[in-house]
């Protein structure tokens, strides 16, 4: 095949059309070269491919071609007129010309017409040098304007300035409609159109007024669609065009989106998704696009601090001074409770490497195993399903196998709030015909939407998933659906007969479910049948599977009927968990639980230990350490004292506050390494200023297993990174790392890790990013898991008994609380509320549906007591249709909403992730915050008062 350019190597070139699959190739001639290419392939495409560019004003790689400006006419021979060659399929022999005098005068004339009715401020204009209207009237060798602007013309239409983070001045607007199909084809939102007909039409944001009112998410699409100013980045209006980029990663959600960070010096004017990127393909959300602006908020901590009790202010001390204060403690802790009596989390907004080393440090200088993470409160339960049943804790697939899914189960995810890129990229499948099936207590998004609506949605009752699983299951196995070939071949036979006899039993049947699940038994036997029948069936689930009682049962059945249905080890399949922080896999992956070292290989399993050994050179502890909840517990019983917390808010995201608070207090050295005075360290004795992801190199790991750069983009604020306290850390505690980078950190865990064998920096930067395993069998890495067997193993049905959550309704608690996340904030807001995302989410709302509310006499807005076994809160009332009655729902990324005051203490059986998703409560009308409330202000403003005069305390 002759190409001049490989679109798959890099893919930041526009070659102004999609590209086609297909087994038949075309061969042409653009200009008398020849280049062959997949039927269906545009002119367009096929001349950029051997670098021909034809000029172009309306057509864009990441769009279906549109045909509106006329300005990539070309000549075909045979062919009458000058066709549009974006629109223009090959066809076999095809003989093309991209320049002649007619085709120039063509082009020109366009451009005339265009630049007649456009503000000729271009040296002015923010775009300026980066404008592809100017670029083209370039191209097409337009000098002058005949037009003057006495005329009618656009240019005192308004500008709309109503989105936070861009300006659209429509006196710019070409019309050239690349906005409203991003917003379709690349958002799936529908938030634009175009309005009225020839010179009168004009884009609109459907019947809203402005952005700011309309169904716009603020994902960007369009504003990078843009080929004119119209649309823009108020950051590059202000502050002029960038003189560098970086790619890194999103710190943000799971989906790990890689950016391309335009830079002015060390300041960040935009980020831009990066087309290269291979978990979002230049696409991305408002967190990822715009809210970057917390990394230098004015309340970003840039010094270290120390104090001897939390009811003294805090003193600003050197480095040295804090890091020799923060060891002392720990070392004198130690010498009076124990070996035990001390521990630390984990975070999963931390890199890898900076993971790895908080749990070296606890296991070769703490000297236990009380290490824990943040995935403990989220996706603990993956991870022990997943390896009971698959044998590998993590996800199957990656993001782009859903585009290969006939049908979609989404349980317990709210993708397109959550994950929205991935949210983005499954709608556009099923705007494409596939089939939908969510199970979710609320009416997400996905259920009924522009363009996509789920062909059943299971509206369960919070805290049955397991029910409603093994249901599903049990129609598959009754109504003969299972795929046998692949149980056969791929799975143990054993368990798998155990399973079928369990499953078989009619307690699992739909009909007898219905009553525990409040789901109709016929729709539920539809969904299983269309999940099981139609081909290749993916399964994406959330926290709404693994926050539960049963969250690690919930995650076996879900590859109970993957396995049963042969849906795994190809495109298309799959058990996707979404995770939630950016690095959650990551963290996990990097030996942060208790029982794990690196590679989920456990402490007891002695070759292990002693590579470890052989490495760190010390003894390591064969006893798992301590879970979080034990930390805690522990505490308050006086047996454990220090806690080094790096880049974690447990004091906000754990659940039963109280609970956590009275921990918390019982401890003598709390040390948290943070951004920001978060909640926890409110409690702090020791506050080692943390960098974010713009200040540092490393790397994180999505939610698809995959490995991706974060690199540096400016010094860090407080003059270390991350990586580079822990080090100094043990230092002072008398443990040596010694590490000049952090790809020498990954260089060991590639060393230590089977699955990461092959990772390196350089492999990274060659290969753009790897999803592990990659080692010596898979040196590329491992896009789809489990092709041929489970990593060595047969698959492993396993029994999963529906237990019902000891959290029940009665008269006093009569409805289930549930929580979740919205788009806008992230966990417990700590970097979006620092952003202007809060004019989209300034408070968390308390959503309940319309008989519940009027039953208790509560209208929209109104303050609403919520009381649980465990605490009170009080929010402010949003009546929605989306609840169902008994079911009431709230979000968590406010610390003075005080979600967590009222989920209790109920965690699940095998991992003790908390069932956050289930809290019986009642709600009452009031006109005043609860207690609780009141105290968290009192004490978060004398906190601040204690931060503040720090600022006058001298070292
Ligand atoms: S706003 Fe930009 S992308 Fe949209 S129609 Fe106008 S010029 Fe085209
Ligand atoms: S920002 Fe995104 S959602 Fe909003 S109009 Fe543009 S493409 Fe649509
Ligand atoms: S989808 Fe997630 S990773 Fe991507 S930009 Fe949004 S928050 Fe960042
Ligand atoms: S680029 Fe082909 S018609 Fe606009």
């Amino acid at each position: 095949m002759i190409q001049y350019f490989d679109p798959k190597k890099d893919k930041t070139r526009d070659l102004g059309t999609p590209e086609k699959i297909s087994e038949v190739q075309v061969s042409i001639e653009v200009d008398g070269v020849k280049v062959t290419v997949a039927e269906g392939t545009s002119v367009m495409r096929a001349a950029a491919l051997v670098d021909i560019n034809i000029p172009k004003l309306c057509a864009s790689d990441n769009l279906e071609p549109f045909g509106s400006c006329r300005l990539c006419a070309v000549s075909i021979e045979g062919m009458r007129g000058m066709p549009a060659s974006c629109t223009t399929p090959v066809r076999e022999g095809m003989k093309v010309e991209t320049q002649n005098n007619d085709l120039a005068k063509l082009r020109r004339n366009i451009m005339e017409l265009y630049i007649s009715d456009h503000p000729l401020d271009c040296l002015t204009c923010p775009a300026n040098g980066d404008c592809e209207l100017q670029d083209m009237a370039g191209t097409v060798g337009l000098r002058e304007v005949r037009y003057g602007f006495e005329g009618e013309n656009h240019l005192d239409a308004p500008t709309d300035d109503s989105n936070p983070y861009f300006s659209f001045d429509a006196s710019k607007c070409i019309v050239c409609s690349r906005c409203v199909r991003a917003c379709e084809e690349v958002q799936g939102t529908f938030a634009l159109t175009v309005d009225g007909r020839g010179f009168d039409s004009k884009i609109s944001v459907g019947p809203a007024e402005k952005f700011i009112d309309s169904d716009c998410v603020s994902c960007g699409a369009c504003v990078q669609a843009c080929p004119t100013s119209t649309l823009m980045e108020k950051s590059v209006i202000e502050q002029g065009q960038p003189d560098h980029s970086i790619v890194t990663t999103c710190a943000y959600c799971g989906v790990g989106c890689s950016f391309r960070a335009d830079m002015k010096g060390d300041k960040v004017l935009r980020m831009v998704p990066d087309k290269n990127g291979q978990a979002n393909q230049g696409h991305s959300c408002v967190k990822g696009r715009f809210a970057f602006g917390y990394a230098t908020h004015k309340d970003r901590i840039t010094s270290p601090m120390i104090r001897d009790s939390i009811d003294q202010p805090w003193q600003k001390v050197s480095w040295e001074e804090a890091l020799a204060f923060a060891a002392n403690r720990l070392k004198s802790i130690q010498l009076h409770h124990g070996r035990d009596s001390v521990g630390a989390i984990t975070s999963s907004r931390c890199t890898n490497e900076e993971t790895y080393l908080v749990q070296k440090l606890v296991r070769a200088a703490f000297g236990n195993n009380n290490v824990d993470t943040c995935a403990r409160v989220c996706h603990s339960p993956t991870g022990y399903g997943l390896k009971a049943t698959l044998n590998e804790s993590a996800g199957t697939q990656t993001f782009e196998s859903v585009m290969a899914a006939d049908v979609i189960l989404v349980i317990g995810a709210n993708p397109t709030d959550a994950h929205p890129v991935f949210g983005s990229l499954l709608k556009k499948r099923l705007r494409q015909g596939a089939k939908l099936i969510v199970v979710d207590p609320r009416s997400i998004d996905l259920v009924d939407g522009p363009h996509v609506k789920a062909q059943h949605h299971l509206k369960l009752r919070p805290g049955t998933n397991v029910a409603l699983l093994n249901a599903l299951a049990h129609v598959i196995v009754s109504e003969g659906l299972e795929d046998k070939d692949f149980i056969a071949a791929r799975c143990d036979d054993k368990a798998f007969q155990q399973w079928h006899s369990h499953i078989s039993d009619q307690r699992h049947a739909p009909e007898n479910t219905a009553e525990i699940t409040g789901v109709d038994a016929q729709e539920l036997r539809l969904a299983a049948r269309l999940y099981a029948t139609s081909g290749n069936g993916a399964i994406y689930y959330g926290l709404g599977v693994t926050e539960h009682s049963q969250g690690s049962s919930s995650v076996m059945a879900i590859a109970n009927l993957a396995m049963v249905t042969g849906n795994l080890g190809r495109d298309g399949v799959g058990v996707n968990p979404l995770r939630g922080q950016n690095n959650v896999q990551g963290a996990c992956d990097m030996g942060s639980f208790p029982h794990e070292l690196p590679g989920y290989r456990h402490v007891s399993d002695n070759e292990t230990r002693s590579l470890f050994e052989q490495e760190w050179q010390v003894t390591l502890d064969n006893e798992p350490g301590l879970r979080i909840p034990n930390m805690f517990e522990s505490a308050i019983h006086g047996n454990f004292k220090g806690l080094y917390c790096q880049g974690e808010d447990i004091a906000q995201s754990d659940p039963n506050t109280q609970h956590v608070q009275k921990a918390l207090t019982s401890m003598e050295c709390i040390i948290v390494q943070d951004i920001f005075l978060n909640e926890t360290a409110k409690y702090a004795h020791v506050f080692l200023p943390g960098s974010s992801f713009m200040e540092k190199n490393g790397t994180f790991t999505n939610a698809e297993r995959r490995i991706s750069r974060v690199r540096k983009l400016m010094p860090a604020l407080a003059g270390k990174e991350d990586w580079q306290v822990t080090i100094e850390l043990a230092k002072a505690l008398g443990y040596e790392m010694n590490y000049e980078h952090p790809s020498e950190i990954m260089d060991e865990i590639a060393r230590l890790t089977p699955s990461f064998h092959g990772v390196s920096y350089d492999r990274l930067d060659e290969l753009g990013s790897i999803q592990w395993p990659c080692n010596e069998k898979t040196p590329l890495g491992t896009p789809i898991m489990h092709t041929e067997d489970f990593v060595g193993k047969a698959g492993t049905f396993a029994i999963t008994e529906y237990i019902a959550t000891p959290e029940k309704v009665n008269k006093r608690f009569p409805l289930l609380l549930t929580t979740g996340r919205i788009l806008s904030q992230y966990n417990v807001g700590a970097q979006t509320r620092r952003t202007e995302n809060q004019v989209w989410h300034g408070e968390d709302k308390f959503e309940i549906h319309p008989t519940d509310a009027q039953d208790r006499g509560i209208n929209d807005g109104d303050w609403v007591g919520i009381a649980s076994r465990a605490g009170t809160t009080a929010l402010r009332a949003k009546i929605s249709e989306r609840m169902q009655p008994g079911v009431v729902y709230t979000t968590f990324h406010h610390p003075m909403s005080g979600a967590n005051v009222v989920t209790t203490d109920n965690s699940d059986w095998a991992t003790n992730c908390p069932e956050y998703k289930v809290t019986a409560v009642e709600a009452t009308k009031v006109s005043e915050p609860s207690q609780w409330q009141a105290d968290y202000q009192h004490f978060s403003k004398r906190q601040q008062h204690l931060l503040e005069q720090a600022t006058i305390t001298k070292p």
